[in-house]
């Protein structure tokens, strides 16, 4: 007891000593961001935020956003004269996409549904089938524009779920954005179960792309992770080992494939680094990429790995998942819980040129998306603008005496917000946001753009043994709610972390 509270005493000493120089952090993050706000004030209206210079380089300047339905009224193209992107309605599947001459980057041999679509994992508690038997496709019945303008369009595919329904109980609004001058299309989905509803587990839920086999070769997932890749067919006359996604490589079109283990899972990234992946077609040069600008609807925290490109070729964006995680993730919805939760919005990104540089310009587009979230232009009441967002910023001091007697900075810490739990829960919640930085090397971080809500702050740090979480819950208001969170964090040697001051 003595200890603990001279430990407090030390803890708030090293405050006092230092807290003419935290003023001064703060003072500075609220000068870069009240800047930051008055700029984003002075932009008028999102609609004409197109990236400067985009318009010379890569498009047809004069051309507005169209919606096209050419007779067939199971059919909806969304067009700004750089892409064209058709979905089926009222299901809301992407079916083609148009880009530089290539009528559709899209796999064409396989059926309208099976190119470009969303589909989720799920099952009943108890059922004794395996999770693949239910894996369906979130299919849309009702198909309306949410916004149509020179500008942008908004289009909304939903499904309102019905008691008498056998399928996944879940509402679902998929949503997509076409915007003059942009070269590609962003995509998100608001899914939600109203309380009450039936128990259900969702285990994964993604979004898929199958690009054209004939075109499509070579891949990248980061600056040495990126290569030709062998074909769909090779994995077909080859020999799957233990599990069914490692194929041998016996046949392979290309010779320098034989005896290679092909597996989607080696092209797994841990979720902070997976920000943008994709597939390259030699002739014509063209770049199809999945863009993620923001960590904030994933689970499992940072550092679950998930998905990203495979053999197909296929792009994937794993929203929810079990994988490197299994049922430890909270996957499960019981006694009439209810969710909601929006996935995205991603970048479907297409660029051309020369091959040897679109991976570095997909690179750079996904830094301007980046810098762009939370984006303006999204017409969703469930998708909180910038200025309905709220921040945190702090400060982490760790003790380890097995390490140093004195108090050090939590250099590198990685923070975060997620719900409420137990120290470390974040690894395992599948249900709600998450808000996560790294400190710099005097354990100081701020985290921005929180969504409104009531949050624990959990943290670790690489090197120290333990895991951390504030005892304080954290309530984010709607607005600039700049909050000063001053934490000096204990790590007993081989044990949780604990609070030491305030
Ligand atoms: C891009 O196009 C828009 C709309 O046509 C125009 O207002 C803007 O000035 C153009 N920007 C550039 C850099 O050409
Ligand atoms: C923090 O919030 C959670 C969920 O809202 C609640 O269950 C818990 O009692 C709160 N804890 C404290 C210390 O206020």
């Amino acid at each position: 007891m003595e200890k603990r509270a001279g430990r407090q005493y030390r803890c708030s000493a090293w405050r006092r000593r230092n807290l003419p120089i935290l003023f001064l952090f703060f003072f500075f993050f609220f000068l870069v961001f009240s800047g930051a706000a008055s700029a984003a004030g002075n932009g008028k209206t999102h609609a004409r935020r197109i990236n400067p210079g985009r318009n010379s380089s890569r498009s047809n300047s004069g051309f507005g956003v169209q919606l096209v339905r050419r007779g067939d009224p199971q059919r909806v193209t969304i067009d700004n004269g750089i892409v064209a992107v058709t979905f089926s309605s009222p299901d809301g599947d992407v079916i083609g996409i148009k880009y530089k001459g290539i009528d559709n980057v899209l796999e064409t041999l396989n059926d309208d549904d099976n190119r470009g679509y969303w589909d989720v994992v799920w099952s009943k508690p108890g059922d004794q089938r395996g999770p693949f038997d239910k894996v369906i496709r979130l299919r849309a019945t009702d198909f309306r524009v949410v916004m149509q303008d020179d500008e942008q369009i908004e289009v909304s595919f939903t499904k309102k779920w019905e008691p008498s329904d056998a399928t996944v109980p879940l509402n679902i609004d998929k949503r997509y954005i076409l915007r003059r001058g942009s070269s590609g299309i962003y995509m998100y989905a608001v899914l939600e179960r109203l309380e009450g509803w039936p128990d259900v587990d969702m285990d994964q839920i993604r979004v898929v792309f199958k690009l054209q086999q004939k075109l499509f070769h070579f891949m990248a997932i980061s600056d040495d992770r990126q290569r030709v890749m062998p074909l769909a067919k090779d994995r077909i006359t080859g020999r799957p080992l233990a599990y069914p996604e490692a194929v041998l490589l016996t046949h392979p079109s290309n010779p320098e494939f034989r005896g290679e283990v092909d597996d989607k899972y080696q092209y797994s990234c841990e979720d902070k680094d997976n920000k943008v992946h994709g597939w390259i077609s030699e002739e014509p040069a063209v770049g199809f990429w999945m863009i993620t600008p923001s960590d904030e609807f994933r689970v499992g925290g940072p550092i679950k790995q998930d998905l990203t490109s495979h053999v197909g070729p296929i792009v994937l964006n794993m929203f929810t998942s079990t994988h490197y995680t299994g049922k430890d993730l909270n996957t499960a919805y019981r006694n009439g819980e209810p969710w909601k939760k929006v996935l995205g919005p991603v970048f479907v990104y297409l660029n051309s040129g020369d091959t040897s540089t679109l991976w570095r310009d997909a690179k750079e587009q996904m830094h301007t998306e980046v810098k762009s979230w939370p984006y303006e232009f999204v017409n969703s009441e469930d998708y909180p603008a910038a200025h309905q967002r709220g921040s945190v910023v702090g400060q982490l001091i760790l003790r380890d005496r097995y390490i140093n007697e004195r108090l050090m900075y939590a250099g590198s810490a990685y923070v975060g917000l997620a719900i409420p739990g137990d120290v470390g829960s974040w690894q395992r919640d599948a249900k709600g946001y998450q808000f996560w930085t790294q400190a710099d090397r005097k354990g100081r971080f701020f985290i921005d753009n929180i969504r409104v809500g009531t949050y624990n702050l959990y943290a670790w740090v690489p090197g120290i043994m333990g895991d951390y979480k504030y005892s304080v819950n954290i309530t984010i208001q709607p607005g600039k709610d700049r909050r000063w969170t001053w934490v000096c964090l204990c790590m007993i040697h081989q044990g949780m972390a604990q609070l030491c001051g305030k």
